[in-house]
């Protein structure tokens, strides 16, 4: 089953290879693949040295107490004066840092001569306020440049960021606060989304409440809409800021001082705090945003569409670009605002080169109507990426096409908020690219797949992704419980961290993520993975997404269900679910058919664009639906629930 659906997937052969220009002029070529894997520690020693030391670091790993590692520990750095100062001495304190495009349409532009001044004010402020070196702070705030600011003033005073994304409630801003024990919080009036001016400081108030600790919280006005002030404790950026001298000398701290904390979603549990730290980080942000954007910093203009409060906002906005020195664009909305295609039209307005987004938002883009980006000129990208989840071939093609003219590579990244950079990835200039592959692991990265026994699979195999060989970029572990942090990494597999994906090696070798493992479905005694029969879905021309659940089967063990989104044209008939369920048998098998296909309008998914199969779960098994706290959209259950035939099998 699995290497017959593999076989399907790639059936056409369509394989890509790097554009011939920009495989000549590539930062990073094959020869890194053997240089890393001659030596892995002096590749990484050879990495360090792209970061500016105060001390340079003369060990690179110590694993003498597994899993918990330091890299270039003797080493002392700023993290900050590499993201910031060093660029300015360097002589481009006029290059533009950030080009930010608010929502409603307001811009600035910020070179890294001002972001210098504006870390080093807030910096200043940071320390009036009374935040010092090994402090934790939260940060609250929308997609405004401020965040980068003050993400940047906590690395250059030492104290250890907790960005919390501007959607969660105030429980979960409480919880997050409290387990990090944070003495500061930053925050905005609001931000805009979908046109209108959305509040946070009153979520702030009501996490603070319960969090007696918090001696200030630093106001930031993007809104100007009215804003509950607490005297003595509440303050403003414009006036503690502002005040504030542009001077600020950055003091170095040791290579694994706490640089921040980031919790994970979790789809169950306490949320995880996971630590990173400041060395070995930095080194694996730069090195990878490097390597796998091509980054030219000269010339490329970068965009990255995530949020600055999940992973990849902390290494491919603020870390990565900027300790590379790029121009990038940060852009505060939602891609519907006020149009359908406020994505194109930002990329026409900058010139972007490089493009960073995740398949939610592709498929999106897809059910959209190709018309949409057709109406701007996409003619400056060079580079597509992908992260956050499985790319289906049919959505990784549509990107292609659609966005990068047939003519840019896609790297698809896989990583995680745990490995802190990227982990597998093709190279744009090295990798003949096979749509819905991470591919192959990144120099100096040591990946395999192994089976229940953790034995490596070998090609054509399907398993565990487990990572073998520590790297940079590591959690250090999980804050304030390092037995937690040992259990849920660590335990699976003897010596190896486990990922908990799923995935499969072709016949090249090449990796195949298939998402989480609890999301594999056990039929009839076959494993299936719900990615595979989402992508056979959405595969056919009707079809604009797909989610995929095992429920609960008295005769099979779990059954298939699917729920889909129609692209606009499609009308749902009886006929169609029928040639649906057909179209997986067709290009997975027999056994993959989905026992009930539910046509929906939304999928239910986190406010980082994963769907919630839990949910769907419930659905799918009759139950009253679980806890919905974490999706973007609470609704969207409610929607499902209230068109679904009644319950029983579509035979
Ligand atoms: C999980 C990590 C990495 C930053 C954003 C998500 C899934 C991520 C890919 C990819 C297949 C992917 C995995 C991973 N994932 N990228 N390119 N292909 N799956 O960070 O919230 O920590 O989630 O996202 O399941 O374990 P995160």
């Amino acid at each position: 089953m699995s290497n017959e659906s593999l076989a399907n997937l790639l059936k056409e052969e369509r394989r890509f290879a790097p554009p011939a220009d920009l495989a000549t002029a590539a930062n990073v070529t094959e020869a890194a693949y053997a240089q890393a894997d001659a030596d892995r520690l002096g590749f990484w020693a050879e990495q360090a040295r792209r970061l500016n030391w105060a001390v340079e670091p003369t060990e690179t790993l110590d694993w003498t107490n597994p899993p918990f590692a330091k890299w270039f520990a003797d080493g002392k750095l700023n993290v900050a004066y590499n993201c910031v100062d060093r660029h300015v001495e360097a002589g481009n304190g006029d290059r533009v840092a950030i080009h930010f495009e608010g929502e409603p349409g307001d811009s600035r532009a910020i070179t890294y001569a001002e972001l210098k001044d504006e870390v080093s004010r807030a910096a200043n402020a940071l320390t009036e306020l009374g935040v010092r070196a090994g402090d934790r702070v939260a940060v609250y705030l929308p997609m405004i440049p401020e965040a980068v600011v003050a993400m940047l003033a906590c690395a250059r005073v030492g104290a250890a960021h907790s960005v919390v994304f501007g959607g969660f409630s105030a429980d979960a801003v409480a919880s997050r606060i409290q387990d990090a024990d944070a003495k500061l919080v930053i925050t905005s009036d609001g931000g805009y989304r979908r046109g209108k001016p959305s509040a946070l400081k009153p979520a702030i108030d009501a996490a603070v409440a319960k969090c007696p600790q918090v001696e200030h919280v630093l106001v930031v006005r993007r809104t100007g809409q009215d804003t509950a002030f607490t005297e003595g404790r509440d303050v403003w950026w414009h006036d503690v800021v502002g005040r504030q001298s542009a001077e600020h000398t950055p003091q170095a701290f040791d290579a694994e001082h706490p640089l921040f904390i980031l919790y994970t979603s979790g789809t169950t549990g306490k949320p995880k705090g996971i630590l990173h730290t400041s060395g070995g980080y930095l080194t694996q942000a730069a090195y990878t945003h490097h390597a796998v954007f091509d980054l030219k910093p000269e010339t490329d203009v970068y965009w990255c569409t995530a949020d600055i409060g999940w992973v990849t906002g902390h290494s491919y906005i603020v870390y990565g670009p900027l300790a590379n020195g790029a121009t990038q664009v940060i852009y505060e909305g939602t891609p519907d605002t006020p149009h359908q295609g406020r994505f194109w039209e930002v990329v026409q307005k900058y010139g972007v080169t490089i493009l960073y987004t995740a398949p939610t938002a592709i498929r999106t883009f897809m059910k959209w109507g190709d018309d949409i980006p057709a109406k701007f000129d996409l003619s400056s990208l060079r580079v597509l990426g992908s992260v956050g989840e499985p790319i289906n071939p049919e959505a990784w093609i549509w990107y292609r096409k659609h966005i990068g003219g047939d003519r840019c590579p896609i790297v698809d990244t896989w990583w995680q908020t745990e490995t802190g950079a990227m982990m597998i990835s093709p190279l744009p200039g090295v990798t003949e690219t096979k749509p819905g592959s991470a591919q192959r692991a990144l120099p100096g990265i040591s990946a395999t797949v192994v089976d229940d026994e953790a034995n490596e699979v070998p090609n054509g195999g399907g398993g565990y992704l487990v990572l073998t060989e520590p790297w940079p970029s590591m959690l250090r572990t999980i804050w304030g419980d390092d037995q937690r942090f040992i259990d849920t990494y660590w335990a699976r597999f003897e010596g190896k961290y486990f990922a908990g994906d799923g995935a499969k090696k072709d016949d090249d070798g090449d990796i195949w993520l298939l998402g989480r493992v609890d999301d594999v479905m056990l039929v009839s005694g076959h494993n299936i993975s719900t990615t595979e029969v989402e992508s056979a879905l959405v595969s056919h021309p009707s079809v604009a997404e797909a989610a995929v659940v095992g429920a609960n089967d008295e005769t099979t063990g779990q059954a298939i269900v699917a729920f889909v989104i129609l692209r606009g044209s499609a009308s749902e008939t009886d006929t169609l679910v029928a040639e649906l369920r057909n179209h997986v048998g067709a290009t997975l098998g027999p056994i993959a058919k989905p026992k009930r296909i539910l046509p929906v309008q939304e999928l239910p998914k986190t406010r980082s664009g994963k769907i919630m199969r839990r949910l769907l779960r419930d659905v799918a098994e009759n139950r009253a639906v679980g806890d919905v706290t974490t999706l973007a959209d609470s609704s969207v259950m409610d929607l499902i629930q209230s068109r679904l035939p009644a319950a029983g099998s579509d035979d």
